[in-house]
């Protein structure tokens, strides 16, 4: 491998860079610390500017990281290929640092606080030498919403730094914003490759085998080591707006979830917001961004990933997307699975691990038509015969949210959204419905916590076919999920009748030839139009043990393709596979001890026994 230069803007060391702008204290102690302990070769100051952000994608093309894609048919973007070891985030090596154990409960993995820090300080002494460190201020929503957070990011990544202006809100506003309060989320991040000596050679995507993403909830800190792809590396989005924020919203009174924000509107002009839970790639930005196939139907997106929620004066949640941007699955994006999505990418993004075509354009698996050859994520010779994906599976797109053509109006307001319905859904094979509407707000809390979904890209070393993933939030709950269960039913009860009604659908049914059996995408809408009916008190359902299903024929699915035997099967509760259910979920809740609520336990009893 050549030399590389460094990956830091040509300016890196000039005026307009290494002063801070902020005289906030604790932030200037933070950074300084930060300073010491890496020992860069120099600091960098960002202020979210459209020029640092194009100095960002020039350093990372002249270092080597980056290629420029061809401009005629993608426009300012760059393609970016990760070492193979760093594709996704890693839960194996991802850690809730509080003091006691049992408050990390046991869907953490757990590591005292101090003894993390003893160990990362040795690993963070240098490592940054002969880099630049960055100073990212960011907010996680927008600037000054009273559901809005500040975050304060130091890390020696020119592509965490770009994509952390695609995603955020990074810039001098923030420090305005700040001013000298202490309540912001402090991040620490390195790739964990230090340019020891001055004619040491980089590598185009520098990473550490060692990785350690790191939360200290009580602190409100992050300590992420060794990775520089997603959420492992963007701070703003897993780390600060779900493990810290979920940690702060249980203190505070508010939630930080797992969940995609929709404006869905009726013909007569009437619309509603809806929330939805699903696990890492299982959904989230197709429903986010779909055409409704219903005639008269619109929906417009207002985030496809994380959503704030906090109660207004009049009782309600209001919700907020706290990111600008989308880091979505690019492999199965194409015009007929997300059309929005597609136009979104037309300029201005940052691609990660997908293919690179002869015309110099992005590829991925069923993006459309094949082509005769590409060069793959992994830079070697790649055509239709190689008997490999073009494309990594966790391969992703960093896109402006501003540039989707169905963007709501109301995605920036800074009171955030009122949410009529939560949905949860995970990828199901069998026994859960199409759609269930829970019956009240425990018994929503009910089905989100015995959620759960098969494995996907998403993560590395997921182990096991399937496993319980309680309100999408299993790689993302700050602390024990027992008592994230309790500050659900919390809220329940402090928001009353205003509260959400829940629904739990799954698109993911299959037949036995192992096809699925609800054609999905678009057609989701026809499910969106139930539920948005269900919460005015129209269309029919029918009680069932498990909640609502859709009475026969209350689904429209007129002009579209499904089997009546597969949409029987998928509004009809199969009894048997929720008796089967039963054992699983028990041992699921025993995982919770004593921290499991009441609440849940009434539910699992009361189910039983209509089961039975
Ligand atoms: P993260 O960004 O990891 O949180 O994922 P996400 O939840 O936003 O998932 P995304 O919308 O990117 O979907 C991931 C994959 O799920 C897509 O590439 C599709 O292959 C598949 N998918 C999404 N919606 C549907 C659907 O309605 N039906 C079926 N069968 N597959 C779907
Ligand atoms: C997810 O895995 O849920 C993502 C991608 O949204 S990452 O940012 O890597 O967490
Ligand atoms: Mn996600």
């Amino acid at each position: 491998m050549s030399v590389q230069t460094k990956i830091a803007p040509a300016d890196a060391k000039s005026a307009k860079h290494d002063t801070p702008k902020t005289t906030n204290k604790k932030v200037l102690a933070f950074v300084d610390e930060a300073k010491a302990l890496f020992k860069p070769d120099n600091v960098y100051w960002c202020d979210g500017s459209k020029e640092e952000y194009q100095a960002m994608l020039k350093a990372l093309v002249d270092g080597g990281t980056a290629i420029w894609l061809n401009p005629e048919k993608r426009p300012n973007s760059i393609l970016v290929r990760s070492d193979p070891k760093d594709v996704a985030r890693v839960e194996d090596q991802t850690y809730i640092c509080s003091k006691s154990k049992d408050d990390a409960g046991p869907t953490n993995n757990w590591f005292d606080p101090t003894e993390m820090k003893k160990t990362l300080t040795k690993l963070y002494d240098g490592a940054m030498a002969g880099r630049a460190m960055y100073v990212v201020p960011y907010s996680m929503g927008p600037v000054g919403s009273p559901i809005a957070g500040i975050g304060v990011m130091v890390t020696d990544s020119a592509y965490a730094v770009a994509n952390m202006h695609i995603m955020t809100r990074v810039g001098d506003t923030v420090w305005k914003a700040l001013g000298d309060s202490e309540d912001f989320v402090r991040g620490m991040h390195t790739v964990g490759y230090p340019l020891s000596t001055p004619t040491t050679a980089d590598v185009p995507w520098p990473c550490n085998e060692n990785k350690y993403i790191s939360h200290f909830p009580e602190t409100r800190e992050i300590w992420s080591y060794g990775s520089g792809y997603g959420g492992n590396a963007l701070l703003g989005k897993k780390c600060h707006a779900l493990r810290i924020a979920s940690v702060k919203a249980r203190d505070e009174g508010w939630m930080a979830e797992h969940m995609l924000i929709l404006k869905l509107t009726n013909p007569e002009g009437k619309s509603k917001f809806i929330a939805a839970a699903f696990p890492s790639a299982c959904g989230k930005t197709n429903l986010a961004m779909l055409n409704p196939t219903i005639p008269g139907w619109k929906a417009e997106t207002i985030g496809d990933d994380i959503c704030w929620m906090k109660f207004g004066e009049d009782g309600r949640l209001y919700a907020i997307n706290p990111e600008t941007g989308f880091f979505g699955v690019a492999p199965g994006t194409s015009n007929e699975s997300n059309y929005n999505a597609m136009k979104t990418l037309h300029a201005n993004c940052i691609y990660s691990n997908v293919a690179l075509t002869d015309d110099g354009d992005v590829w991925w698996e069923q993006m459309g038509t094949t082509p005769e050859h590409t060069i793959d994520w992994m830079r070697r010779n790649w055509t239709p015969n190689s008997g490999r994906t073009a494309a990594h599976a966790n391969a992703r797109f960093t896109a402006p949210a501003a540039q989707c053509p169905v963007i709501a109006p109301e995605w920036e307001d800074p009171k955030g959204v009122p949410i009529d319905a939560i949905l949860f859904g995970g990828r199901r094979a069998t026994v859960v419905p199409l759609v269930t509407e829970a019956r009240d707000w425990k018994h929503g809390t009910f089905l989100g916590s015995i959620m759960a979904s098969e494995k996907t890209a998403a993560a590395s070393g997921v182990k096991g076919d399937i496993r319980r993933d309680p309100m999408a939030m299993l790689p993302f709950c700050g602390y024990h999920m027992g008592d994230y269960f309790a500050h659900w039913l919390k809220m329940g009860e402090k928001g009353g009748n205003k509260m959400p009604k829940i629904f739990y659908v799954n698109w993911f049914r299959k037949n036995g030839d192992g096809k699925f059996m609800w054609p999905g995408y678009a057609e989701n809408s026809r499910v969106l139009k139930w539920i948005f009916e269900r919460c005015d008190g129209k269309a029919d359902a029918v009680d069932t043990p498990i909640g609502k299903v859709p009475a026969d024929g209350a689904i429209d699915v007129k002009g579209v393709k499904v089997d009546p035997a597969d949409m029987k099967a998928m509004t009809t509760v199969d009894k048997e596979g929720w008796k089967a259910e039963i054992p699983l979920i028990k041992e699921h809740f025993e995982t919770f001890g004593a921290r499991l609520p009441q609440g849940l336990k009434d539910e699992l009893a009361a189910l039983e026994k209509s089961l039975s």
